[in-house]
């Protein structure tokens, strides 16, 4: 008797305790509406940093294909084992700006051997019966030089050939039609001259006819699809340190890269020497991925184009240069050039160069940033001269102001001290730290001051270290910390207005930083897990921030759980994001004011992985992706299990909600 007295004791307390789980009850209010969710709220930062854009998005497949790098046969091998076949290269600096050299082939007899060859990025990636298009520009000298064009493997195996012939006299582009007959990640492109003469040779190109929108010069589909698929609410760009430069001569100057591509001036990437031990000597920046493009792509995106200019002052991190005070017209000047050029009528001289590019409709800039990761005195005299000739000029122009290099500090404080009453329409915060400092922070904007300026988080990733290489990878902990950090993004959306993680892209063999959203070789991408943390958030931002708490507090870290909510008045949805950090799954309640008591169910995302460490590789890219899931609801009340160590995306339809 005493022994099922037991029995029935140990079984009522396991049922009361949910087989186990202790439970969790967290109340939703959707009547109970806080802020608006800016439509900008989560956007994306490109940087050409990982080769990102030469190599990556900017679908070129050769390198230095207008012998513009300072070693003019950089990525190129030149053979012609006869020594009378000469290559002889011409620069016309000082007659003309921005492309000035071209090659002067001369092959001294039909029988002599003469091609050259280019590496590629890494190689040169072919899909199987893929077309591309080669191009080239030739003056015919003498003779009756022809080409044979090839896309070899390694090997020596030809996957795609073509010929042109009868060459005219005077300088002409010859395009070339070619479709590679199998899959290659690693050609190279070889240029064999036939018969005899002199050629002048320029502008080498080979493209995918599949670009995106397959625009002749465009960028990679696959790569465009993968912002496509995060809605981007902007687009920040071109960086990142890329705009600061590490003198100011190297420093990002947008008109460089606007008009004819074949005549952009090449200009070292500042990552190029950056960190010695991931040294990219070859690592330039063409600018066929110019300032034309990146409007265009945010306008293709659907996002507000967000575009961050140099101040006047080269990376701190490296020399440190300004432009001196009263020498900063020029920068301000292109700052309101750049708004011509993207706003400006079709008269006006900007404006009439973006309608000479294709695009004579504004582009309706709104947003614009005034340097990139500065700090101290020297930022802030120099952003008080942009933000008076600025808002003189374009009154409606929103600018974004930097808070420097980090999340808190002395130079943090001041920068903040110094916008306070400033007309700054965002300050910039940037972190890039571990992911404990994510999960400790969840609550950081509850508390900030509102009325201030808006905050753009604008750069930030969770850095976490795999066990075995002491580098920072994108492992499941990470995108964990940075879900739990964004509750708190959301919860506070009517401070924070934008957020991006960075950076956003990077070739698998040529990256300089680490951890990245996407990665990418030259014929896959991969998503990591902290891009499908973002596209949770991105793709189910909604429009107005509601509260959701546990007893009657923000929910964020009690119990090991993190958790946001916001209503989305177009497509009649309540969302609840909900981070689990338990290393065990955990039962809980969501009690959603307004439902009706029968029983129905909502759409849910997961993303969960045991193994803190896991990420995703290239060959085994689904070791972290979102499983779809659904959820009882009755009586008004969402009871499930969380699995550990997970997020989750919770939609419901809120038509039957009484309000
Ligand atoms: O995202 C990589 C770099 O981090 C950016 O270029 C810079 O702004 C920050 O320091």
């Amino acid at each position: 008797m005493k022994s099922n007295f037991f029995w029935i004791v140990f079984l009522v307390s396991l049922a009361g305790s949910s087989n186990g789980f202790s439970q969790i009850s967290l109340h939703v209010k959707p009547n109970e509406i806080r802020s608006t969710v800016s439509p900008q709220m989560w956007g994306i930062f490109f940087e050409d940093i990982n080769f990102a854009a030469d190599g990556g998005l900017y679908a070129e497949l050769v390198k230095n294909g207008s012998f513009q790098f300072p070693l003019p046969f950089a990525g190129w091998k030149v053979n012609k084992p006869d020594f009378k076949d000469k290559v002889l290269v011409v620069n016309q600096a000082g007659v003309k700006n921005g492309n000035t050299r071209y090659v002067r082939i001369t092959k001294s007899s039909d029988s002599s051997v003469y091609n050259i060859v280019n590496e590629g990025f890494r190689g040169i990636g072919l899909h199987k019966n893929a077309g591309y298009t080669f191009s080239i520009r030739v003056k015919t000298i003498s003779g009756n030089l022809r080409m044979r064009v090839e896309v070899l493997r390694e090997s020596g195996q030809s996957l795609a050939r073509g010929d042109i012939t009868s060459l005219k006299g005077g300088w002409a582009n010859y395009d070339l039609a070619l479709t590679a007959s199998d899959p290659e990640s690693k050609g190279i492109l070889k240029i064999a001259f036939l018969g005899k003469g002199v050629v002048e040779i320029d502008h080498i190109s080979l493209f995918p006819v599949n670009t995106y929108k397959n625009r002749p010069g465009g960028l990679r589909a696959d790569l465009v699809a993968m912002l496509d698929s995060l809605k981007p609410g902007f687009v920040r760009f071109p960086g990142g340190c890329i705009v600061e430069g590490h003198t100011l001569a190297s420093r990002y100057q947008w008109k460089k890269t606007v008009g004819p591509k074949q005549e952009r001036e090449l200009s070292i990437n500042r990552w190029n020497m950056e960190f010695p031990r991931r040294a990219a000597p070859d690592y330039y920046q063409s600018f066929g991925l110019g300032f034309y493009e990146y409007f265009q792509l945010s306008e293709d995106l659907g996002a507000e184009p967000l575009p961050i200019l140099n101040c006047g002052m080269a990376c701190q991190f490296n020399s440190g240069e300004v432009a001196a005070v009263e020498d900063l017209g020029p920068y301000i000047q292109d700052a309101l050039d750049l708004i011509e050029f993207a706003n400006g009528a079709v008269q006006t001289k900007w404006g009439k160069l973006r309608a000479d590019m294709g695009h004579p409709a504004p582009f309706n800039l709104k947003m614009i940033g005034v340097g990139n990761e500065q700090w101290d005195e020297q930022y802030f005299e120099r952003y008080r001269k942009f933000e008076q000739a600025l808002k003189a000029k374009y009154p409606d122009i929103q600018l974004v102001s930097s808070s420097g290099p980090s999340a808190q500090g002395n130079l943090f404080d001041y920068a903040w001290s110094q916008l306070r009453d400033s007309k700054a329409g965002f300050v910039d915060e940037h972190y890039y730290l571990p992911p404990a400092w994510f999960f400790a922070n969840a609550r950081r904007y509850d508390q900030y001051d509102r009325n201030r300026p808006k905050v753009f988080a604008g750069e930030y990733a969770a850095h976490d270290k795999e066990e075995v290489q002491p580098e920072s990878r994108n492992t499941w902990q990470s995108a964990l910390a940075e879900a739990a950090f964004m509750t708190g993004l959301e919860r506070n959306a009517d401070l924070v207005r934008m957020c991006s993680y960075a950076p956003l892209l990077a070739h698998v063999e040529a990256w300089q930083w680490r951890p990245d959203l996407i990665w990418f070789d030259n014929l896959r991408t991969m998503a990591t897990p902290n891009y499908y943390v973002q596209k949770l958030f991105s793709t189910n931002r909604g429009s107005h921030v509601i509260p959701v708490t546990l007893q009657d507090s923000v929910v964020a870290g009690q119990d090991s759980i993190y958790a946001s909510a916001v209503l989305d008045k177009n497509q009649n949805q309540v969302i609840v994001k909900l981070v689990n950090i338990a290393r065990k799954a955990q039962k809980i309640e969501i009690r959603i004011d307004g439902l009706p008591p029968d029983k129905f169910q909502a759409r849910g995302t997961v993303l969960s992985s045991s193994a803190d460490l896991a990420f995703n590789r290239m060959n085994n890219p689904g070791v972290i992706t979102p499983r779809e899931t659904s959820y009882d609801i009755e009586g008004g009340v969402l009871a499930s299990e969380f699995p550990a160590r997970s997020v989750q995306v919770i939609v419901l339809q809120y038509g039957s909600i009484r309000r």
